[in-house]
């Protein structure tokens, strides 16, 4: 009674802002169902959460410890810490032989830290912002809280689902664009961009004066080519990266973005009043994760072996129809050929095959009752029990 009363007091200047209605992560329903299944003694095979099973680099883990018996762990500087920096511009010049001045990186909160910092330097209220679906959500969720307008652009097989400049620039011609985003190897998709498509997709966007955002935050897990960046092809696309998948740091919570030089200082400015500076502990360990690239490649052997035995078992079990498995840890299959509803179908698997996988739903508004996406980032042993599992349910 008293409750309902404050309820009726308060809620009329308690009414949530229009743009924090954001939907939520569908994902987390399929979690608490799978938590629901092992809670009474099922064993799940968990393929939903796109994140690795395996820890942070051992040498991370190692910096971590010392930094906490000997150093401080204060506030850093905005930008991050300056050797953090100088070793991530190393890291492009050892991995794409691409020269990237220190000053232009900035360190993140994650990859999720640097799409706020991003979107707000380069974008005004009322921007229409193209991102591709399917697609990761909060690209859509974070533009619109932010009073930004996310454009969908859909992508087909034809492209191998990369957003081209011919579809980039059709649609800035039906209404103005002010960015685009894209992300290679995707997320849920598990594609990626060629060079010449990248280069491309660049050329037409900044032709056209639309500023170019690449989320490259599963570089390094790429299997059918090399992933290429944009900071090799444009001095002004904004590079988004981040520590949580190559080097399984995902509660870490660190990222970096490599931006335009124009950037750096209201970035800074930015930064320096949104969140001050980002965790200290995790960038001393982040700058460690660089030396443990040895034991981050054997990962990504067993990803490469998850893959295979996926793209193997899959159509032997009755799933036939998926998207070029490129790149990251995920696998999006077209289940159209069993439901018009892929959460249902997901549902259904989970509860009966005890194998969760996420239902495209979350990622694509217009088509993804037709897909579920598997991430396969967990042990081999999983993979072919999954498969197995999967064959005798549908058979
Ligand atoms: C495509 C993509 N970008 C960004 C993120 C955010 O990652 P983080 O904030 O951990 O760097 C994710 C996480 O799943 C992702 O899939």
């Amino acid at each position: 009674m008293r409750d309902a009363i404050l309820r009726n007091r308060v809620e009329p200047w308690l009414t949530p802002s229009r743009r924090s209605d954001v939907p939520p992560f569908m994902v987390m329903d399929v979690m608490a169902a799978a938590a629901r299944i092992e809670a009474a003694g099922g064993r799940v095979i968990h393929m939903e959460v796109g994140q690795p099973a395996a820890p942070a680099p051992r040498t991370a883990i190692a910096a971590a410890h010392t930094a906490l018996d000997t150093a401080r762990i204060d506030y850093t500087s905005a930008l991050g810490i300056p050797s953090l920096r100088e070793r991530i511009a190393r890291h492009y010049r050892d991995l794409y032989g691409c020269a990237v001045n220190p000053e232009r990186i900035v360190v993140t909160t994650g990859s999720s830290g640097g799409f706020i910092l991003a979107f707000l330097a380069l974008f005004e209220p009322g921007d229409r912002v193209a991102v591709t679906v399917p697609g990761y959500p909060p690209y859509r969720h974070i533009l619109t809280a932010l009073g930004c307008e996310p454009v969908l652009i859909e992508t087909s097989d034809d492209t191998r689902h990369a957003l081209t400049g011919e579809a980039l620039l059709a649609a800035h011609r039906k209404a103005p664009l002010k960015g685009a985003l894209v992300g290679s190897p995707a997320n849920p998709t598990g594609t990626m961009m060629s060079r010449e498509a990248l280069t491309g997709l660049i050329a037409a966007a900044e032709g056209a004066g639309i500023r170019f955002i690449s989320d490259e935050i599963y570089h390094g897990l790429d299997y059918a080519f090399p992933a290429v960046t944009a900071a090799e092809l444009s001095p002004h696309a904004l590079v988004i990266n981040s520590f949580s998948k190559y080097f399984c740091m995902t509660g870490w919570r660190v990222g970096w973005m490599v931006v335009p030089e124009a950037l750096v200082r209201p970035i800074e400015r930015l930064q320096q009043n949104l969140a001050i500076s980002v965790p200290t502990l995790s960038q001393f360990a982040a700058e460690a994760a660089f030396d443990g690239r040895d034991e981050m490649e054997a990962i990504k052997r067993g990803y490469a072996e998850n893959r295979r035995i996926l793209i193997e078992g899959l159509p032997r079990a009755g799933l036939t129809k998926f998207l070029p498995a490129d790149g990251a840890f995920y696998l999006y299959a077209d289940v159209s050929d069993f439901t018009a509803d892929s959460f249902a179908f997901a549902k259904k698997m989970l509860e009966e095959a005890h194998v969760a996988a996420t239902p495209g739903v979350d990622f694509d508004p217009i088509h993804g009752r037709n897909f579920i996406r598997f991430s396969y980032a967990r042990s081999a042993d999983d993979m072919r029990e999954a498969v197995a599992r999967i064959a005798r349910w549908l058979g």
